[in-house]
């Protein structure tokens, strides 16, 4: 079978089209044919070997050579201990290893059956930004009618999730994005969109009483200055490492001493969660919003792209046009 997979770290380029093993299906595992890949800028630190993820992926040398993905696609053979599908399911789900390829391997806890209603593009959109942006508004931020959520990175993969569900829990959801997508998460469903270009959502005067930031690059102390008294700010995603550590450091030392609670939050892959969001989906209450859907050969185009972090949502590639 055909994967992409990387002998050193680097950018997109360091990618290869290779001929490989078709991998085996542990006990508890599925063999997937995949018919179509998101991207997630996880898989994009571990191609470049951030060196936060260095211990996990190898110091010198990738360990796992073709990288995670969120995978749609067909189950072909499935382990003794598979007891949740059979052969020729649709699934979604998660990939640890080896998603960017035809053929893959995933445990039966990552995956959910694929809503008849979805392509295998809108399903493979769906796996850890829904999922994340899930676990935000829900179990973390604990959105409820009339909340003031704020979301910056509002039109990313998380972002379009967010502001969808958000929604869904009845907030009331100021976006944050540059003005070329104001459009978009209005669209979405956001009450009030901030241009980051020409307007600071810092200054909206202690007003929210969540934010959910996707982008960390303002300071806690911007952060707390426009959550209400004893609101909550979920930093998530992060410009530098840098701006990772203050805040996994600052974030709940400044919040022993404030009613104000400012913390990481850290998604944790969950087949409950992933339920969740595929019925939502299916019901159409979350949509996927898919920037761009490549082909398999350009995979590495696809990571270019998300690496500019400018994505409309989701990148997609497909690998079997047509066969839904
Ligand atoms: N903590 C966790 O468990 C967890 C899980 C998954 C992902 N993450 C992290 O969450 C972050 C977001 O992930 P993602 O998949 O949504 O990324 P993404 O899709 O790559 O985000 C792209 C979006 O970021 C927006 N953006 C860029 N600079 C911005 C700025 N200064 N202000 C507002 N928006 C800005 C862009 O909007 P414009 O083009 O309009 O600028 C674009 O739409 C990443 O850092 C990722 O590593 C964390």
């Amino acid at each position: 079978m055909k994967a992409f997979i990387h002998h050193n770290y680097g950018p997109a380029d360091v990618l290869r089209l290779s001929e490989v093993a078709k991998p085996e299906p542990a006990a508890n595992e599925l063999q997937i044919k995949v018919h179509a890949f998101s991207l997630n800028p996880e898989e994009m630190h571990m191609m470049h070997g951030m060196f936060a993820v260095r211990p996990i992926t190898g110091f010198r040398r990738p360990k796992v050579l073709c990288l995670k993905a969120d995978i749609a696609g067909v189950v072909e053979a499935i382990g003794d201990a598979v007891s949740d599908f059979k052969i020729g399911d649709k699934v979604m789900g998660r990939a640890n290893k080896g998603g960017q390829a035809q053929f893959t391997c995933v445990p039966q806890d990552r995956l959910v059956h694929k809503p008849e209603a979805l392509s295998f593009e809108q399903a493979a959109a769906l796996p850890l930004a829904g999922v994340t942006a899930l676990q935000a508004v829900t179990k973390n931020g604990n959105v409820h009618k009339g909340m003031r959520v704020l979301i910056n990175g509002a039109s990313g993969g998380i972002g379009t999730y967010a502001v969808q569900l958000a929604k869904h829990f009845d907030g009331e959801v100021t976006a944050v994005c540059s003005g070329k997508n104001i459009d978009l998460v209005t669209q979405l469903g956001a009450d009030h969109a901030i241009d980051y270009h020409t307007g600071d959502f810092t200054r909206t005067r202690r007003s929210n009483e969540l934010i959910i930031d996707l982008v960390g690059n303002r300071s806690l102390s911007d952060m707390r200055s426009c959550l209400s008294k004893n609101g909550k700010c979920l930093m998530v995603g992060f410009s530098t490492p840098a701006s990772m550590f203050r805040a996994l450091i600052g974030g709940p030392l400044s919040s022993n001493f404030s009613t104000q609670k400012v913390g990481v939050m850290m998604a944790s892959f969950d087949k409950a969660d992933l339920q969740t969001v595929a019925d939502l989906a299916a019901t159409g209450d979350l949509e996927a919003t898919i920037d761009k859907a490549y082909p398999f050969e350009m995979t590495p185009k696809a990571m270019h792209h998300l690496a500019t972090v400018r994505a409309k949502g989701k990148i997609v590639v497909r690998l079997d046009a047509g066969s839904e």
